[in-house]
């Protein structure tokens, strides 16, 4: 079984079950600390961050500005290094993880190349990707089928000819998903993709997210300031505080798989809001 297959089982298998935490950590972060120093001035983004996360598991990053939450996803992808601590990616330092393309990156602006169609936009990265890929035998790049069916899945079975100047931010936002979901990276890092589009399409984004996370089984750290956002899609939502960057605490949701917008008016829904809400004031004034 290839890594994707094992995942998607293991999502099959995990439908309205709550994260097992005796399952094998994908990722696992012990003791993190992070310092960054500019023009003298000493910014401690993050202090002693432990954290398991399992294969194919949704977690959420959250919490208000400067807490060190694109400093922890950086430091998982491999793009920035950590002062103290260990960090492990399948056993494999980040470093090693990003260079066998274990990760796949949605930015909050969607990064389109302007000059390519929409399908070509998607293509770009896998056709890329493939070769390298499977001499890794890593991951599975979905096929030109494959693809077409992800992009009719979020809407856009249509749009494979525009360009992107054509779309709304959300229909780009939408391909920037499908893009990630493409490359068949088993850990998708997400640095609050949703951020600049409006409350109904964002909202129609995150079942949009769940639907394809469904699909592929992957590994998901979603960075979001909105606590609505953290409870509907993760299995577990990380609250951290600012000055120094820390984890205050680990919310379990217990919502049932696969999520729907009617679980929003769930009583349990807004128990974990208003939960984690309290976590974030007390942190913050702390
Ligand atoms: N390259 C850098 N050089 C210097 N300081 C940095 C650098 N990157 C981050 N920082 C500092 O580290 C702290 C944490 O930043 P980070 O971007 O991780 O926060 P964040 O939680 O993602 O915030 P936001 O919600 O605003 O995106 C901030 O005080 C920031 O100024
Ligand atoms: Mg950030």
């Amino acid at each position: 079984m290839t890594t994707n297959e094992t995942n998607r089982a293991n999502r099959a298998n995990r439908t309205n079950e709550q994260p097992d935490v005796g399952r094998r950590a994908h990722v696992r972060i012990e003791g993190v600390g992070k310092v960054f120093q500019r023009r003298g001035q000493i910014t401690e983004a993050l202090r002693d961050v432990d954290l398991d996360i399992a294969e194919g598991e949704f977690i959420s990053l959250l919490g208000p500005s400067g807490c060190g939450k694109s400093t922890l996803l950086r430091i998982i992808g491999g793009l920035v290094s950590n002062d103290t601590g260990v960090v492990t990616v399948a056993g494999a330092t980040p470093e090693t993880a990003r260079e066998a393309k274990q990760f796949g990156l949605v930015p909050q602006a969607p990064a389109l190349l302007p000059w390519h169609t929409v399908a070509k936009n998607v293509r770009f990265l896998t056709d890329l990707h493939t070769s390298s890929a499977s001499a890794a035998g890593s991951q599975t790049v979905l096929g030109s089928a494959e693809i077409d069916g992800l992009l009719a899945a979020v809407g856009l079975g249509s749009f494979h000819d525009a360009l992107p100047h054509e779309l709304s931010g959300g229909m780009q936002q939408r391909v920037s998903l499908v893009r990630a979901f493409a490359l068949g990276a088993p850990i998708l890092l997400m640095d609050e993709p949703f951020a600049a589009l409006d409350e109904i399409t964002r909202s129609d984004m995150r079942y949009l997210l769940l639907d394809l996370w469904q699909r592929s089984g992957a590994t998901v750290v979603f960075v979001t300031h909105s606590v609505t956002e953290a409870v509907i899609l993760s299995d577990r939502v990380v609250v951290m505080a600012p000055r120094p960057g820390r984890v205050v605490t680990v919310e379990d949701v217990s919502l049932a798989r696969p999520r729907s917008p009617e679980m929003e008016d769930d009583p349990v829904f807004h128990e974990h809001v208003s939960r984690l809400r309290t976590h974030l004031r007390e942190s913050h004034s702390a």
